[in-house]
């Protein structure tokens, strides 16, 4: 045996070590002894467990919401009516876990953005930000599955072009595995075209498989936090901080109530979806035309209106590049200095910002 297999296993070993310092396993180190530095980038440090909050929010009103929900394709969206205007406090519960669908995936690429500017990727916390990267996909992923669950006009329509842009992918892909996005599809489709089986696999996905998931790999982010402290955040490190406990969870929580509040006022107030024209949100019709307007939610315009513009394989090609700069981040920018991190973060929130809000009038002004 060559003794290069030793070394590998010990390098591993000690990374796995160094990740996970189990002498720290303990509440003093834990919480008496955790401190939280102070700089003009502390703010970042609360966006994470802004998250948190919101995914509570989620786990909540949607146990709620499954009291009275019927995944079939003949009552979910009668049940989903139902819902609004039949069960008391129903709208509200409804328009929280839609609202705050938005506010989580809003808020968890903020904590993605803040982290990486703040550089809190960097050594000992590659887990924390692939356990991250992780946490964001299956929020996608929540909000792309929880969209076809009302069985609506726009619901159905806007996810097969999902799950056709799935079947796309093998235009890109070499001959051997071309057949690989078809069989994708179809397993999450689950027959010919869109109906009873999708929305049944949909439905077992939201309430079973991503929470599953997004239950685990949230208690493995929350350990290598716990375990690793805060990170410094800045350059040039300051010798000013505050106990954890109790005085940063004090403004936590207070920043949640307030949030909280928020929400709730909104949610009263405002149906999430008042934006969209009625005949979007009318039950599914298979054999009606497809009703003009038809778009995904908001948070997918940032690749939804450059697939408009730019050929699917140039969409799919940085797509991968941007998943791989992602999970490669603690090591592609382990030099790179916290300026240039925070103008990168600044770039990609301006880009973020451009495409959700101007994305329609950029494709007419591209392609009139
Ligand atoms: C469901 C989504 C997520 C939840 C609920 C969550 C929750 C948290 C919480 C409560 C903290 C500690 C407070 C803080 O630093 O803000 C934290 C820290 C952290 N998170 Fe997340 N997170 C999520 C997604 C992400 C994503 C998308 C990334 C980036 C890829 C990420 C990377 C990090 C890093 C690197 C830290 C350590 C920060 C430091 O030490 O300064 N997290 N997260």
């Amino acid at each position: 045996m060559s003794s290069g297999h030793p070394r590998t296993s010990k390098n591993l070993l000690s990374f796995i070590a160094d990740r996970f310092p189990v002498d720290k396993l303990n509440f003093h180190h834990m919480v008496e002894e955790k401190r939280v530095p102070i700089h003009r980038m502390s703010w970042g440090y609360y966006t994470g467990g802004l998250t948190a909050l919101f995914f509570l929010i989620q786990v909540v009103t949607g146990l709620f919401l499954l009291f009275y929900y019927q995944p079939t394709v003949s009552d979910a969206n009668i049940s989903v009516e139902f819902i609004s205007h039949h069960v008391a406090g129903g709208a509200l519960i409804r328009n929280m876990h839609a609202w705050s669908s938005s506010c989580m995936i809003f808020s968890a690429i903020v904590h993605l953005l803040t982290a990486f500017a703040m550089k809190a990727f960097d050594k000992p916390r590659e887990i924390t930000w692939i356990s991250g990267v992780l946490l964001l996909l299956i929020t996608f992923a929540f909000g792309f599955t929880g969209y076809l669950l009302p069985w609506n006009q726009i619901a159905v329509n806007a996810t097969k072009v999902g799950l056709q842009s799935v079947e796309d992918l093998s235009q890109c892909l070499p001959p051997f595995l071309a057949g690989l996005p078809r069989v994708l599809r179809e397993t999450f489709q689950g027959e010919a075209s869109i109906g009873q089986s999708t929305l049944g696999r949909f439905y077992a996905m939201h309430i079973v498989l991503l929470p599953l998931a997004i239950a685990s790999l949230l208690g493995l982010h929350l350990l290598c936090v716990q375990l690793h402290g805060m990170s410094k955040g800045v350059d040039k490190e300051t010798d000013k901080s505050e106990r954890f406990f109790p005085f940063f969870i004090f403004k936590d929580l207070f920043i949640w109530a307030i949030v909280f509040l928020g929400l709730f006022t909104v949610s009263i107030c405002v149906p999430f979806d008042s934006f969209l024209p009625y005949p979007l949100l009318a039950p599914y019709d298979p054999l009606a035309a497809t009703p003009p307007g038809i778009k995904p939610e908001w948070y997918f315009y940032f690749v939804y209106y450059p697939l408009e513009m730019l050929p699917f394989p140039v969409i799919v090609a940085l797509s991968n590049i941007l998943m791989a700069v992602l999970f490669l981040t603690p090591w592609i920018f382990k030099g790179t200095s916290r300026r240039t991190l925070q103008t990168l973060a600044l770039s990609a929130t301006a880009y973020l910002i451009v495409m959700t809000l101007f994305g329609e009038q950029i494709v007419h002004f591209v392609k009139p």
